[in-house]
């Protein structure tokens, strides 16, 4: 191990991991640059778009908001991770059933929210549901497209 590496064990997507890192490394770049997990993006660095967030635990966070040391002993499940390896999660296929998505540079993090606010909460107003995404932005879409993605994910028991 280098000097002023600590080793992280980490369960992503499924899958344990064991690697040395820089305390300074944030957890988005663990994931990107280490494992190749380039589904989580990058928008801003700042805590600001939500492009990076991942269910940290079971919990949609920013994953450029976090060290990599903080995730150890924890479970992360990115946008890879959340795919089924047949097809598309439901969230997916209502994302590209609604538009909800012109870019796409922010989908994966939408959809990790997305996954996070349906876990706590089944069937949320469209009022909820754009609480529950206020803190993911998106250049494209006006928003509309995506709470109906929601909605409808929702209604087909998404959070199953
Ligand atoms: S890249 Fe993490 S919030 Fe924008
Ligand atoms: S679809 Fe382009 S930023 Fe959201």
């Amino acid at each position: 191990m280098a000097t002023g590496t600590r080793t992280i064990t980490v369960t992503v997507d499924s899958v344990e991991y064991t690697d040395p890192v820089e305390p300074r490394m944030l957890l988005v770049q663990y994931l990107r640059e280490v494992l190749g997990k380039t589904g989580t993006a990058i928008g801003c660095d700042t805590t600001n778009c939500g492009a990076c967030t991942v269910l940290f635990d079971g919990y949609g966070i920013k994953s450029c908001t976090m060290l990599a040391v903080e995730a150890d002993g924890h479970e992360i499940t990115t946008i890879e991770g959340l795919t089924p390896d047949e097809g598309l999660h439901p969230l997916q296929e209502s994302f590209n059933a609604c538009h909800g998505l012109q870019c796409g540079f922010c989908t994966p993090g939408m959809i990790m929210q997305s996954a996070s606010l349906l876990a706590e909460n089944p069937h949320p107003s469209d009022t909820e549901i754009r609480a529950g995404l206020e803190g993911n932005l998106c250049r494209c879409t006006g928003y509309q497209n995506i709470v109906a993605a929601v909605r409808t994910a929702a209604e087909e028991g998404a959070s199953r």
